[in-house]
């Protein structure tokens, strides 16, 4: 397989026009009717050249825009790239991560080996420059990701590597840049890594598959330990709910489970990560339509950005305690499958009734849960492509966030938006959990024809009990929503891995 475009961040001191580069990326926001005075040097060597692209009106400033501008060799970068910020007033670090990937996108498509990217000036020192050498990273890593695995064509192919240098002419700005960069590095190839994981074919990833990559991944980081519980460990273990789902399939169905103990956490008790990884869902039994079924390749997508979690806190030593468990399963029909009708007994001794095999994730889920309880992990947040309902309720922009404990989903709601991956709170009380209970058992996998994100939720609460517990529905931002494919590219966007980081940061005081 073909390793996906390495991303090389570094930041150096130099002035915008001796830097020598493929792309010198440099910003500018909508309302300004001329060139963002951060620009003014620059533009003098270019003989006013970027002034021109503005007042022939080839270049806006919108969200997302580019403009390229060939500099004739009177600066040392062979191109310019002004990138659209937006709106000033409205302006975030989160339009910076944007234009970062836009900007980086473009650099892979001209096919530039080396890109200097010197966005923040446009702030004027408004935003933390540490904040901003984050951002930026992630940014990058974001917008230059293709998934190209297994193109064999060299023809219109790109290059191997991008290197990106953050720069800046002042010594303290470059440190801030740098140390905030270095995070975002690892964050967004943490994110990346997510990705690759939920892009690749069903056939390639299946759950014992996921489970070595997991150990492979583990084996590379000090601190981190993997275990896995194959098919066999998750009979004996009575883990009804996930063998149920995978029994299906001849790819058998793994929950792995991965341990981050630093010793120098600073609280006591354990995050518990739950993430669904069905690596097909066809539906099984009550089989899906045919129609854009290859989507739910990623219906892993839950699974792989647990698992990019626990790579980029272990590789920021982020002094908190974390448990990973991803549950993997591929929900296929066949003569061996769950069927409706029948009564499940899962992990925790709870009864299920199956009335519809595609309600998969939360079967599989459910024991993960409760697996995180025994293990006495608190707060569970948990990470699915659940429902379609979600997508239905929320378009493709936000995650559902549910979960029973306010102060969790006030940290999560903050996290997100740190992160720039938006989430909508929604209800999953009582009233929800009501229309789960079966008449032939404890509970059944589906709800009415209403309401499908918040039953599925419910469904999930009664697992975690009195744990405080949250729930993150991903199914409409597995992929991205039209305003996104600006700065990136078809397929998964890996979300909740900035989101996760920046909640887990911020429980270690970082
Ligand atoms: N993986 C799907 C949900 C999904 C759909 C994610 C589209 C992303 C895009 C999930 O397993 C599913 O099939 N859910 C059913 C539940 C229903 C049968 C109660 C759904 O949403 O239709
Ligand atoms: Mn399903
Ligand atoms: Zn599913």
């Amino acid at each position: 397989m073909k390793q996906i475009i390495k991303v090389e961040v570094s930041v150096r001191k130099v002035a915008l026009d001796e830097c020598k580069t493929d792309l010198l990326c440099v910003g500018q926001f909508t309302d300004a009717k001329t060139l963002d005075k951060s620009l003014k040097l620059l533009d003098d060597k270019l003989d006013g050249a970027l002034e021109q692209v503005l007042k022939l009106g080839d270049f806006k400033g919108e969200a997302g825009s580019t403009a390229l501008v060939y500099t004739g060799g009177k600066i040392g970068a062979k191109r310019v790239l002004l990138v659209g910020l937006g709106d000033r007033k409205k302006s975030s670090l989160d339009a910076l991560r944007n234009a970062a990937a836009a900007a980086a996108k473009k650099a892979v498509a001209i096919k530039a080996k080396k890109m200097a990217v010197a966005l923040h000036l446009v702030f004027g020192g408004k935003q933390d420059l540490v904040r901003c050498g984050q951002v930026t990273a992630e940014g990058v890593n974001f917008g230059s990701y293709i998934y190209d695995e297994f193109m064999t064509s060299q023809k219109n192919g790109r290059s191997e590597s991008l290197s990106v240098e953050l720069i800046d002419d002042n010594a303290a700005a470059v440190r801030k840049l740098n140390s905030g960069a270095e995070v975002g590095s690892i964050i967004g190839e943490a994110q990346n890594f997510a990705r690759t994981l939920a892009n690749r074919p069903p056939n390639i990833a299946y759950p014992e598959n996921l489970a070595a990559e997991a150990k492979k991944m583990a084996a590379g980081l000090p601190g981190l330990s993997c275990t896995v519980f194959d098919d066999k460990q998750l009979k004996q273990k009575k883990m009804g709910g996930i063998i149920a789902v995978g029994q299906g399939s001849e790819h058998k169905p793994r929950m792995i489970v991965l341990k981050w103990t630093p010793r120098s956490a600073k609280k006591s008790g354990t995050v518990g990560l739950i993430g669904k990884a069905i690596t097909f869902d066809s539906g099984g039994i009550s089989i899906k339509p045919s129609a854009k079924m290859d989507a739910m390749k990623m219906d892993k997508t839950g699974g792989a950005v647990v698992l990019a979690t626990m790579k980029a806190i272990a590789q920021l030593k982020l002094p908190v305690r974390v448990t990973a468990v991803v549950c993997a399963a591929e929900n296929a029909p066949g003569g061996q499958s769950y069927r409706p009708g029948d009564v499940i007994t899962t992990y925790s001794g709870k009864t299920v009734e199956i009335l519809n095999t595609d309600a998969e994730g939360r079967m599989v889920l459910c024991d993960g849960i409760h697996y995180a309880k025994q293990q006495k992990c608190e707060p569970i947040i948990d990470i699915a492509t659940l429902t379609g309902a979600c997508i239905v309720a929320l378009g493709m922009h936000k995650a559902g966030l549910m979960g029973n404990d306010d102060r969790l989903i006030k940290a999560l709601s903050s996290a997100a938006e740190q992160g720039g991956e938006p989430v909508w709170y929604m209800p999953s009380g009582d009233e929800y959990a009501e229309e789960m209970k079966s008449k032939i058992a404890d509970l059944k996998n589906t709800g009415s024809k209403y309401g499908g994100a918040c039953t599925a939720a419910s469904f999930l609460g009664e697992f975690a009990g009195d744990t405080k517990w949250a729930h993150l529905d991903i199914a409409g931002p597995m992929e991205p929503s039209e305003p996104l494919k600006k700065y990136v590219t078809d397929g998964s966007i890996g979300f909740g891995v900035r989101l996760f980081v920046e909640y887990l940061k911020g429980l270690a005081g970082k």
